[in-house]
C-alpha cells in the first residue's frame, strides 16, 4: 500500500489524483493533504478521505476547518496551515509519495523539503523546476530518489526514455500544440486581446498557464524543465509544433530511431504512471488508434513567439535567470489580462527583467525565494511605466 501525500489537493490535478486513488483502493492510501482557501472542497476531501494531516493556506480557515471536523467526529485528524503545515504535510513519517500539485512557488518549499526527506515525489508544479531545479534534482540524486514527471509532456519522455540509455540519447522533442495564435500574422500581435489570447484550441486550463500557452512560454518552461530532470543542455532539447497534440513529446537516439508516446489527453495517466513507477498497471484510459487520421508538425516561429527564445536562454545560463524568467512572465501576464500592457509587452517586460538580474548560482530554496520577490518587484515597476506610457490594449476590428 503507498501512502500519498497531495500538495494543491483541491485542484484540477489533485482532483484527477484522487480519482485514480479512488480507482485502485487496494494499491493507494490517502496520508495527508494540502489546500489554499478552497475550505469547502478541503472538509469534503478531509471527511471521504480522513488523512492523518489536512493543510490550509490561511489560520483563520484551519480553526473553522478543526472544528467543523470535531463536530463531524473526525477530531483526531491535525490541522495545520501555510507554508509550514504544507511542509508537514509533504514530510510526514507515515508519507512515501508527495504528488506535487500547488500551482506557482507556493509549492516550492514543501516539494524540496519532500525530496530531502526522502519522499518519491511526483511533479506536476512547474516552477520547483523552473527556478529551482539545479537544488532539486541535486538534492533527488543525493537521497536516491525518483523526481516523477507529470506534466504530460516531461511523463511522455520519462516513458520514451526506457528504451535507450541517457548516453544514447540525440534529444528531445517536446510538443506544442502551438496556441490560438499560429496561424495570425505578427502584425496583428500589437492588437491581441485578452478574449482572443484565452481562447486556446484544445485546452482548458486557468488562465495563467492559457496566456504562457498563447506566448508559447509554456513550452520555455517545458524546456527548461526537460534540461533539469533529464540534465540535458537546452540544445538538446527541441520543441515542434504539432496542433493535434496527439503525440505527447519524443526522444530520438542516436542511432536515428524516434520513440514517441501518445495515449488519451487525461492527466490521470501521467499521474497512474508516476505513482507505479516502475510497474504499469492495467487502466480503462484506451486510446482509439483506429481514429488516427493524420498529424501535422512544424518549426516554432521563433520571431513570432520571443518568449521560447527568453526561455532558451535562461535555460542556458541557469540559476538567477530562470526565476527572472518566471517571476517577470508572472508579473507580465497578469498585467495583460488586467489590460494594463499589450500582448507584445509581455515578452519585452520579461526580457528587460532578465537583463536587470545579474547571473548567480543559486544555494538554498531561501535565496530562490529572495530573488524571486526582487524579480517580481522589478517587473512590477516595469508595468507601471509602461502603463503610465502605454496607449490602451485595441480589440481587433
Ligand atoms: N491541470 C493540468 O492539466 C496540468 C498539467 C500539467 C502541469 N500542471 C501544473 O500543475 C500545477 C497545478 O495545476 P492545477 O491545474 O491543478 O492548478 P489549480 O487547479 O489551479 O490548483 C492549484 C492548487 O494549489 C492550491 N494552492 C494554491 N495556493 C496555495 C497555497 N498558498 N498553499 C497551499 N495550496 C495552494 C489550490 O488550493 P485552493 O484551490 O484550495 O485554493 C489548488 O489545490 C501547476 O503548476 C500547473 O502548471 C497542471
Amino acid at each position: 500500500m503507498k501512502r500519498i501525500a497531495i500538495l494543491g489537493s483541491t485542484g484540477s490535478i489533485g482532483q484527477s489524483t484522487l480519482s485514480v486513488v479512488e480507482s485502485y483502493p487496494d494499491r493507494f492510501q490517502v496520508a495527508t493533504l494540502a489546500a489554499g482557501n478552497n475550505t469547502d472542497a478541503v472538509f469534503e476531501q478531509t471527511v471521504r478521505w480522513k488523512p492523518r494531516v489536512v493543510s490550509v493556506a490561511q489560520e483563520a480557515d484551519a480553526a473553522a476547518l478543526r472544528t467543523k471536523l470535531r463536530n463531524a467526529g473526525l477530531g483526531e485528524i491535525e490541522v495545520v496551515n501555510g507554508a509550514a503545515g504544507t511542509v508537514r504535510v509533504a514530510t510526514h513519517s507515515e508519507v512515501d509519495f508527495v504528488v506535487s500539485a500547488i500551482v506557482g512557488v507556493s509549492g516550492l518549499e514543501a516539494t524540496y523539503e519532500a525530496v530531502k526527506a526522502g519522499k518519491s515525489v511526483g511533479l506536476a508544479n512547474k516552477e520547483c523546476l523552473v527556478v529551482a531545479g539545479e537544488l532539486m534534482t541535486a538534492e533527488a540524486r543525493r537521497q536516491g530518489k525518483p523526481l516523477l514527471p507529470i506534466d504530460s509532456e516531461h511523463n511522455a519522455v520519462h516513458q520514451c526514455l526506457r528504451g535507450g540509455r541517457m548516453e544514447e540519447v540525440e534529444r528531445i522533442w517536446l510538443t506544442a500544440s502551438g496556441g490560438p495564435f499560429l496561424k495570425t500574422p505578427k502584425s496583428e500581435f500589437a492588437s491581441i486581446t485578452v478574449q482572443q489570447a484565452l481562447n486556446h484550441p484544445t485546452w482548458k486550463m486557468g488562465k495563467r498557464i492559457t496566456i504562457d500557452s498563447a506566448t508559447l512560454m509554456n513550452k520555455g518552461f517545458e524546456v527548461i524543465e526537460a534540461c533539469r530532470l533529464f540534465h540535458l543542455p537546452p540544445s538538446h532539447v527541441q520543441v515542434i509544433v504539432h496542433p493535434q497534440s496527439t503525440i505527447h513529446s519524443m526522444v530520438e537516439f542516436v542511432d536515428g530511431s524516434i520513440l514517441a508516446q501518445f495515449s488519451v489527453t487525461d492527466m490521470r495517466l501521467p499521474i497512474l504512471y508516476a505513482l507505479t513507477y516502475p510497474e504499469r498497471v492495467p487502466s480503462d484510459l484506451r486510446f482509439p488508434v483506429m481514429d488516427l487520421r493524420h498529424l501535422d508538425f512544424c518549426p516554432p516561429d521563433m520571431s513570432k513567439f520571443p518568449c521560447l527564445g527568453l526561455a532558451y536562454e535562461a535555460a542556458q545560463a541557469g540559476g538567477a535567470k530562470t526565476i527572472a524568467l518566471n517571476a517577470a512572465d508572472e508579473v507580465a501576464v497578469a498585467a495583460f489580462l488586467a489590460e494594463q500592457i499589450g500582448f507584445e509587452e509581455i515578452p519585452r517586460i520579461i526580457a528587460d527583467v532578465m537583463a536587470a538580474t545579474p547571473a548567480g548560482k543559486l544555494e538554498s530554496i531561501k535565496k530562490v525565494l529572495q530573488l524571486d520577490g526582487e524579480a517580481r518587484r522589478l517587473a512590477g515597476e516595469m508595468v507601471n511605466q509602461r502603463n503610465r506610457s502605454a496607449s490602451p490594449v485595441r480589440a481587433i476590428p
